[in-house]
């Protein structure tokens, strides 16, 4: 297997997992790449190393280019084992002088890998010699583990980023100028919602501090997807939109359904919606998975959760959403609750409450239960909650 040209000085020399299709609950489906970089200076470096499984591809990548043997320093700019899950067999077989984490990396990787892994913590702001460039260290802690770092090829201007900037994308391209735009805006809009969304705060602070250092790089080297080399800018102008997280006059339908009563009523929700002007996405949780609606959440102004009850409780789907959709902490939404019951209806009451203390959710109109099969008129009721939080998302993105 070859590595990849990225520069005079540094080589792709990752993996393509062109079959992963969970990444801890993400629905990859388009695989992934674990992104390896290898700088060839006087002291030769390695950037991250990949998902263990693919430990030997990394290795025969590095071998078209060089002897393993030859590499001086291994940095690991994150602990999680997509990309240090290999990092003890590059160790044995590679020998390097020294291995380099972050302060927390060193602790993380310590507690993964065993105590006894040789790695030393480089301060943040630090900087290694590498002969003729050099490379500086900048902690990105909670982007998206508190042992995130990033490093940058000071001559070259070459960011390496880890997981900020990356996507889940395999691909036999490796430049962004290779792969199609609408494609890759996609998955980075998915990437950024499942898994860097609950941190956009501190993106918003991080790209105020990269401005901040001058850093301005020609190239960036994410560990996922894509490197940018045409204009790296887009990238970072797209987090930046993201993490302001100003929403689009966009209203999520999602809801469940058992006998097909819930899904009637949110075929009204959806018409009131669209009788208000906003735009909607009704997704069935038969059909969506939870990542891909965590991505139509990213820019949506309002979220309308529908559920039947079963045995007494929400149905186990709008559950498994509500857990991984208040991991993400989305801000700034409106919305409301809606579903059917046989004879019990208070888990219905119990989601209106939910969406309002546990996902934060301003509600715009009470919940809309339905008995069984809905009736026209409550089909009416549903296509007026519809209605109300279309109207108050307008307003509220005036
Ligand atoms: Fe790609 Fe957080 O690992």
């Amino acid at each position: 297997m070859q590595a990849i040209k990225v520069t005079e000085k540094i080589y792709w020399v990752g993996a393509i997992d062109w079959n992963v299709r969970d990444f801890h609950g993400y629905s990859t489906n388009k695989g992934t790449t674990y992104n390896a970089f290898l700088i060839l200076d006087d002291k030769i470096t390695l950037i991250d190393t990949v998902k263990k499984e693919f430990y030997q591809e990394m290795l025969s990548r590095i071998k078209s280019v060089i002897d393993p043997k030859k590499v001086d320093i291994i940095i690991s700019n994150h602990a999680e084992l997509d990309h240090s899950g290999s990092l003890k067999m590059a160790i044995a077989d590679m020998e390097p002088e020294h291995v380099y984490a972050s302060v927390m990396g060193t602790a993380n990787l310590k507690a993964h890998l065993g105590d006894d892994l040789p790695v030393e913590a480089i301060a943040n702001g630090g900087s290694i010699d590498l002969g003729g460039d050099s490379l500086t260290f900048i902690e990105s802690r909670m982007l998206h583990w508190p042992d995130s770092m990033i490093c940058l090829l000071k001559k070259e201007n070459v960011l390496f980023c880890n997981d900020i900037f990356g996507m889940h994308y395999a691909s036999c391209k490796r430049f962004d100028d290779e792969v199609c735009e609408k494609d890759w805006i996609y998955e980075a809009k998915k990437y950024y919602a499942n898994i860097i969304l609950p941190y956009s705060k501190i993106v918003t602070a991080f790209l105020g501090q990269v401005t901040k250092l001058g850093i301005k790089p020609s190239i960036i080297c994410p560990d996922h997807g894509p490197i940018w080399r045409k204009d790296p800018s887009k990238i970072i102008n797209l987090y930046a939109e993201f993490a302001a997280q100003k929403n689009k006059n966009k209203v999520l339908v999602i809801y469940d359904t058992m006998w097909g009563s819930t899904e009637k009523m949110a075929a009204s929700v959806t018409d009131g919606l669209i009788a208000a002007g906003v735009e909607v996405k009704q997704m069935s949780l038969h059909a969506a998975h939870r990542s891909d609606a965590a991505t139509e959440l990213l820019d949506s102004a309002g979220l309308v959760l529908g559920s039947p009850v079963l045995n007494q409780e929400l149905y186990p789907s709008l559950g498994d959403l509500i857990t991984y959709f208040k991991g993400l902490k989305k801000q700034n939404l409106v919305g409301a609750a809606f579903g059917s019951y046989g004879w019990s209806d208070g888990a219905l009451n119990e989601l209106e409450t939910i969406m309002k203390e546990k996902l934060n959710i301003e509600i715009a109109a009470p919940c809309v239960k339905s008995r069984f099969v809905p009736t026209e008129d409550k089909l009416k009721e549903c296509f007026e909650l519809g209605l109300a939080v279309g109207k108050k998302v307008l307003e509220k993105n005036k």
